[in-house]
């Protein structure tokens, strides 16, 4: 649905006017009106049109195709499909059952889902469910692909609390691509505890997927390895949309789901973000966060009220990370367009997880090493200790039920890295020798380690046994060789 001012708006920057600030437009709020920066025109070259033009949709919620007794069965065909992610032009990309952006699937924790998985592509694939504990079976390793035509059931027996999960493709030396074409999706996983908080619920709570692409002249999304030309942020699926919301609070699951890019989040009306999740689940207590970094791989969710703001306020999701601002700048706009009633409401506390302190003693230490050709190679490298992925190399073994702790670097100068390991959920001890901030204390799954820096990690090794990997999630990189294995036995 267009807004009048989305109309206008679009109107005034197609016209390479500057937009006005929202609070004017809507003839109020001093407050929104000032925290705007002036956006200058945004006529990009190509067909990716003004920000805040096209609505950003809600993802599809897949339904089971049957649910007895404590199982969920889905059906999914990983097919080729068009979406009109810019206006009136169809864009090839890959999907999970023809949908872009991918689907939802909510799951809750003891119910176990299923999920065949049909490959209707020319190529192979796996499916990987990140953050999941799962049996190296169905982890989706990135060799235990599924060919063309054929067919592969993944269980998920969901042994473990609530938490934002995601799934995606996993396919060795394609991953990056197949990502970025569009085969990643949502799986939120719930439980009792969670449900029992007042937390904004059903339609007020809103998985965002933000991701960078870069279009050629047609309109197609165009993939190259390292390309540092992805500078159409997309959220949901859509060039820098806009959001329609009432005035009140709503939960937004965010996940960055591009290759490379990293996010530094925050609102337009200099309102911090409140931080309620992280990738392993909720927090201890709600954080508020005036600048939400969001490497790719992780996921924040974070509730924001909007009844500070009267109907006709447009608020911004605006980006500070790397990158030009008046290319990757903007985010998301949310458009307050009605009021509603708000029985919701941010705990104090929001779950208990054991200290730090109290974590089990850890009987090894390991140094992790990221790293990356940087002398401008064409075709640059990843390693891990020096050594570039190879699947049939067992790079280190953990007890199974052990704790350890796992010190990452990145010794780069300039790429900045993340870390993601498979199966488990781990705690952030430290960063650069400092205790971890209260973002990164809750469960984590892929943690930032930027140029020099180093993460400590705390990691129990429960679930099961069997052969998984860790790796950098900056695709690009896993996909040069930034990945390894680790066998659980
Ligand atoms: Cu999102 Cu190997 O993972
Ligand atoms: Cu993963
Ligand atoms: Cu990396």
């Amino acid at each position: 649905m267009i807004t009048r001012r989305s109309m206008l708006g679009g109107a005034l920057a197609a016209a390479g006017l500057p937009l006005l600030a929202p609070g004017i437009l809507a003839g109020g709020e001093a407050h929104a009106a000032e925290a705007l920066p002036p956006a200058g025109p945004r006529r990009a070259k190509g067909p990716v049109p003004p920000a805040f033009t096209t609505a950003m949709p809600v993802p599809t919620v897949l339904r089971p195709l049957s649910s007895t007794g404590a199982v969920d069965c889905y059906e999914l065909k990983i097919r080729r499909s068009t979406a009109e992610i810019l206006p009136g032009i169809a864009t090839d990309v890959l999907t999970y059952g023809g949908h872009f952006p991918g689907p939802v699937i909510h799951a809750r924790s003891g119910r176990r889902v299923l999920v065949r998985q049909h490959n209707g592509l020319d190529m192979p694939v796996t499916v990987h469910l990140h953050g999941g504990n799962v049996p190296s079976a169905s982890d989706g390793n990135p060799m235990d692909v599924f060919a063309p035509g054929t067919a592969r059931t993944y269980v998920y027996a969901n042994r473990q609390p609530h938490a934002s999960l995601w799934f995606h493709d996993h396919a060795h030396h394609m991953e990056a691509e197949h990502v970025y074409r569009g085969l990643s999706g949502s799986y939120l996983l719930t439980d009792d505890l969670e449900q029992s908080l007042p937390l904004p619920k059903g339609r007020y709570d809103v998985p965002i997927t933000l991701r960078d692409a870069r279009f050629d002249e047609r309109g197609q999304l165009a993939y190259t390895m390292s390309d540092r030309n992805r500078t159409t942020v997309l959220a949901n699926g859509r060039p820098t949309p806009y959001f329609e919301v009432a005035a009140r609070k709503y939960r937004f699951r965010l996940l960055n789901g591009s290759n490379l890019r990293l996010f530094a989040l925050s609102l337009s009306d200099g309102t911090p973000l409140t931080q309620i999740a992280s990738d392993g689940g909720l927090l201890e207590r709600p954080v508020a966060v005036p600048v939400l970094m969001l490497s790719p791989g992780e996921r924040a969710d974070v509730v924001v009220d909007f009844s500070r703001h009267a109907v006709g306020t447009r608020l911004v999701l605006t980006n500070t990370g790397p990158g030009r601002p008046e290319q990757v700048g903007k985010v998301l706009a949310f458009d307050v367009v009605r009021t509603a009633d708000d029985p919701s409401s941010v705990p104090e506390v929001l779950r208990t997880l054991r200290p730090a302190a109290a974590l089990p003693e850890a009987a090894v230490t390991r140094d992790i090493e990221l790293s990356m050709d940087e002398d401008g190679r064409p075709d640059p490298r990843g390693f891990i200790n020096g050594r570039m992925y190879d699947p049939d190399r067992v790079d280190t073994t953990v007890a199974f039920g052990s704790s350890e702790i796992w010190n990452v670097t990145n010794s780069n100068r300039r790429a900045p890295h993340n870390f993601h390991l498979h199966l488990v959920q781990f705690r952030v001890l430290e960063r650069g020798g400092r205790p971890a901030g209260p973002t990164e204390t809750g469960l984590k799954d892929t943690v930032r380690v930027m140029p020099g820096e180093t993460v400590k990690l705390h990691v129990t090794f429960d679930g099961y046994r069997g052969d998984y990997v860790y790796h950098c999630h900056m695709l690009d990189h896993s996909a040069m060789g930034m990945m390894a294995t680790f066998r659980v036995r």
